[in-house]
Order: structure tokens, then sequence, then C-alpha cells
């Protein structure tokens, strides 16, 4: 069988991370955040780190041929023969376009893109409550608290805030994904691909009908 590739669409912060994880867990595909894997890079002071940093920091977007080969790497590893679920890539037609060049040599393509839509104003706060562990779990200070606060509720380790979390880098993650992003939402429906998700609903409820999305597809 054809691997399976689900593109999570999205603004920043309408829950892509959150949904794609556990989307991911049950179907038994690899999640992969190309936040996470520049985020990685940064941890261990790579190259491609120090590059993707500078451009993290003021919300702007890593250039595209970056992206696509940290992206092209990964999806080449073997954990991804049975497909994956995208998270945070594409996110410019570019990159719409590489992954479509990709998958077709793979044998594959683009299965489902879920977009979760959420207006801009609860973007920022949804962003200014989040706190992070270490190994990506994601949490929020008032939908998704941890049992104690600020300790990750699986390893104990202490939370954190992402640098591009600051009210003023949201704004203009906001704009640049109003930009240079959401030109991808035509680009899908185009193709049939796309599926419409009321992103203001519980995590539980998104879930919900995400889990249908998928299934239907
Ligand atoms: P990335 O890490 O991908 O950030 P993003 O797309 O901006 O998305 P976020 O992780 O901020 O939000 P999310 O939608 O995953 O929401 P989450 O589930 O955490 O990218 C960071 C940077 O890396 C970019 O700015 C860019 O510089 C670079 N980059 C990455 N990919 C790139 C690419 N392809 N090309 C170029 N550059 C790239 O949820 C947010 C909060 O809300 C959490 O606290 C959560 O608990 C809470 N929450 C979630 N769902 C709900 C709900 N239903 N109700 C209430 N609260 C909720």
């Amino acid at each position: 069988m054809a691997p399976t590739f689900i593109v999570m669409l999205g603004p920043p912060g309408a829950g892509k991370g959150t949904q794609a994880k556990q989307l991911a867990q049950r179907m038994n595909l690899v999640h992969v955040s190309t936040g996470d894997l520049f985020r990685d890079n940064l941890k261990n002071e790579t190259e491609l780190g120090v590059l993707a940093q500078q451009y993290m920091n003021k919300g702007e977007l890593v250039p595209d041929d970056v992206t696509v080969r940290m992206v092209e790497e990964r999806l080449s590893r073997p954990d991804c023969e049975e497909g994956a679920v995208l998270d945070g890539f594409p996110r410019t037609p570019a990159q719409a376009e590489a992954l479509d060049d990709l998958l077709a040599e793979m044998g594959s393509a683009v299965k489902v893109v879920p977009y979760i839509k959420v207006p801009d104003d609860v973007l920022v706060e949804r962003l200014s409550g989040r706190w992070m562990s270490p190994s990506g779990r994601v949490y929020h200070e008032k939908y998704n608290p941890p049992k104690v606060k600020w300790i990750d509720d699986i390893d104990g380790s202490q939370l954190y805030q992402r640098e591009d979390d600051k009210p003023e880098t949201v704004r203009h993650r906001i704009e640049v994904y109003n930009e240079q992003t959401s030109p991808l939402i035509a680009y899908y429906r185009d193709k049939g691909l796309l599926v419409e998700i009321d992103g203001t609903q519980s995590i539980e409820l998104v879930t919900e009908d995400l889990t249908k999305a998928v299934e239907e597809a």
C-alpha cells in the first residue's frame, strides 16, 4: 500500500502540534514537525540550527531551499516508509510543489489536508499562554494545564515559553502566515484535499472532527 501523508494546515497557535502528535500516535505514523526539527538543530548547535534561529526569533520563515532539503532528508528515513503527519510543512506554494514532487518520487501523494481554522485574536491568547516541555509536549496555562504548575506531567521537567511566543513576534508570525501560507488553502482546496475544522472548539472536539475527516479520506 502507498504510504499515507497528512498535511496539517492552520495559523500559528491553531493547535496543529497538539493534534498532530495524537493523530500520528493513533495512526501509527511519524509526526514530522519542521518547527521541532529546527528547534532540535538549534539545541544541538548545528549550522542549520544557527541559520534557522535568525529567522525563527523574528517570526520569519526559514528559506524554502533550506527547509525543503531538511524535510527531504527526514522523509527519506526508514520510519517514514508508512507515511507521516506533516506539521508546519509546507508553508509556501514553493514548498507545497516540492512536497508533491518528493512524494511522487516515493510513489505517493498527500492524502488529506485538515485545515484548523482559528481567528487571530484567539491565536495570540493561545500562544501567550503556551508552555512547552523540553521534549516537545505542549501545555496551556488555562486550556491544557499541567498537573503541577510549570512541571511536565510525564517526566517532571521544567516547562518553558518559546522565544517566538512574545506577543509582538506572534503578531508578525500571523502576518507572515496570512501572506505566505494562506495561499495553500486554495491550493489544497482546488485539489479536493482540504477539510475545514473549527479550531475554536475544545481540544477533544477538534480531535473528534479531525479523526472523522481522516477516516473519511
Ligand atoms: P512552528 O513550530 O511550526 O510554529 P507554528 O506553525 O507557528 O505553530 P505553533 O507551534 O506555534 O502552533 P500550533 O498550531 O502547533 O499550536 P499548538 O498545538 O502548539 O514554527 C516555528 C518557526 O519555525 C516558524 O515561525 C518559522 O520560522 C520556522 N519554520 C517552521 N516550519 C517552517 C517551514 N515549513 N518553512 C519555513 N520556516 C518554518 O497550540 C498552541 C497553544 O494552544 C498550546 O498552548 C495548546 O495547549 C493550546 N491549544 C491547542 N488547541 C487548543 C484548543 N482547541 N483550545 C484551547 N487551547 C488549545
